[in-house]
Order: structure tokens, then sequence, then C-alpha cells
């Protein structure tokens, strides 16, 4: 890692603190964005805020890595977990296509299996952010158990699935996959421990056998750092579960049937 240059969004707490300490650790350069804290201050969530990101980035030089960890529910939740995550990483795609050995992960989570309304997922995919808005602002029950939220993780899944083999991804030597995370231990996820209730009915939803119940964020940093990575030189396309063997418990062999 030392030498390379990383790009992370939400590095100010949690999963993207964690993954920065490890990067700096190792000898990486890490270019930080967030909301606050960072040494790129922007709202992923609008569309100033992501262009400000790519005109930001480009004054600093080359970049090796792009990391779009920032989501959460601090601003709205399909246009920071879907929107801002594809614009993080299409915005900067081009300046990644010059690395030697270009990366990028995208962060999901465990909730991207929960059942989604189609409509707002393929509004999602097909770029129109005013329609998948408007389609949760009509109908807040919409996305099922856990909502917008995980309606914009299976979208992100779905659009690195669909473009990570295509020519201007993996036929620029470009490694795009996804890191889904199961429950860590950050500020984002304290609602969860703010009581046994709400903890018990999340863990038994979504029971994480190995490792426990938080993991940790530096767990799920360990890695993004190995997919985005010099020494990643044959995965990409994946959704690759972090999260203490929660989507095996859930799923078991279905996808193999
Ligand atoms: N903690 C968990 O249990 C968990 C589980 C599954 C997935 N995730 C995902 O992991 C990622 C990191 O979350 P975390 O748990 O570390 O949360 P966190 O709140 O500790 O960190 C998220 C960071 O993203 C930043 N951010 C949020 N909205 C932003 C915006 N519009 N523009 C720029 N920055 C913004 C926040 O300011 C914060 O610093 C998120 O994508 C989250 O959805 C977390």
């Amino acid at each position: 890692m030392a030498g390379r240059t990383y790009v992370v969004t939400g590095s100010a707490s949690g999963i993207g603190a964690a993954t920065t300490a490890l990067l700096r650790e190792r000898g990486a350069k890490v270019i930080g964005c967030d909301l606050g804290d960072a040494d790129i201050e922007a709202d992923l969530s609008t569309p100033e805020g992501r262009q400000e990101l790519v005109h930001q980035v480009s004054a600093y030089g080359p970049i090796d890595a792009v990391l779009a960890i920032a989501g959460g529910g601090k601003t709205g939740l399909l246009e920071t977990n879907y929107f801002g995550a594809v614009a993080t990483l299409e915005g900067l795609r081009p300046l990644l296509a010059r690395s030697e050995a270009p990366r990028a992960v995208a962060v999901s989570s465990t909730s991207s299996l929960a059942p989604v309304d189609e409509r707002v997922v393929r509004a999602c995919l097909d770029g129109d952010e005013a329609a998948a808005v408007a389609h949760v602002a009509a109908e807040p029950s919409i996305g099922g158990t856990a909502g917008a939220y995980g309606i914009a993780k299976r979208a992100l899944n779905r659009w690195v699935r669909r473009v990570a083999p295509t020519p201007p991804w993996a036929g620029a030597g470009i490694a795009l996959n996804v890191v889904a995370s199961g429950v860590v231990d950050t500020p984002a996820a304290s609602w969860i421990f703010a009581g046994d209730e709400v903890r018990t009915a999340v863990e038994s939803a979504a029971p994480q056998p190995f490792g426990g119940f938080p993991g940790r964020p530096e767990w799920v940093g360990e890695l993004i750092c190995w997919l985005a990575g010099a020494d990643n030189r044959f995965v990409t396309g994946q959704v690759i579960f972090a999260d203490g063997g929660a989507e095996a418990a859930l799923i078991g062999d279905r996808h193999w049937h």
C-alpha cells in the first residue's frame, strides 16, 4: 500500500475512519472526504457536493483507489447510499484509470438482503434520482423492513454487478467490488445498542455466529484494504459479505440451487 493514494469517503467516522487508519499505518496516502473533519468537505447527497469531490480530488494529482464508504442516515437515504456512492465511483473513474493498479470498493450492508420495492431499485439503476426519491416520499412504508436504506444498498450491489465486468471498469484494469457489512460498532449503528429490545430483535433477524454481534469496523476495513490493494489481481464484480456469517445464515445455499 505504500506509495499508493486512496480516496476514502466517510473518512471521519466508523468504517471509513478505521480503513483510513489501516491504510495510513501501512504507508498509503489517504484523501479523506466527509461532511466535516476531512481533507475534502462535501455533502455527497447533493449534486453540488458530488461535483465538489471530483473537482477537489482532481487537484490532488494521481489516485490509485476509490473507497465509497460514506453512508448511513445522516443525509437522504437514497441520495447518500446509492446516488452519492455511484457518483463518487463514476466521477473518479477517469482519474483512477490512470493508475497502474486501479481499484474501487463500495460499502453496502446486510440490509440489502431485505425485501425491496422493485420500482425504486429500477429508478436507481436507471439513474433517475428524482423518480426514486419521489416513490419513497409518496409511500414511506415502501421498502419493507429495511426501508429506503436497504433499497439503496440493494441497488448499489446490482449496479456494481452490472458495471464491474464492462470495458470502462474491468477493461480499463479497474477492480470494482462491494463489501457488504454486517452490524459493526460505529456511531451509525448506535441506535441498535440503545436498548436490549432493539438489539435482540436486530441480532435475531440477522445473527452473526462468527466474530460476534456487533463486529468491529476495522474487521470490515481489512477486507476493503485487500480488495483495494495492488495484490488484488483477479477479484472483481463481487459482493462480499463481511458480516459474521449473517448472509450465509439467512440465505444458505439458495444461490446455488
Ligand atoms: N455500522 C454498521 O453496522 C453498518 C452495517 C452495514 C453497512 N454499513 C455501512 O458502512 C458505511 C459506513 O458507516 P459507519 O457505520 O461507519 O457509519 P458512521 O456514521 O460512523 O460513518 C459514516 C460516515 O459517512 C459520512 N457521511 C454520511 N453522509 C454523508 C454525505 N452525505 N456526504 C459525505 N459524507 C457523509 C458521515 O459523516 C460519517 O463520517 C455506510 O455506507 C453504512 O451504510 C454500516
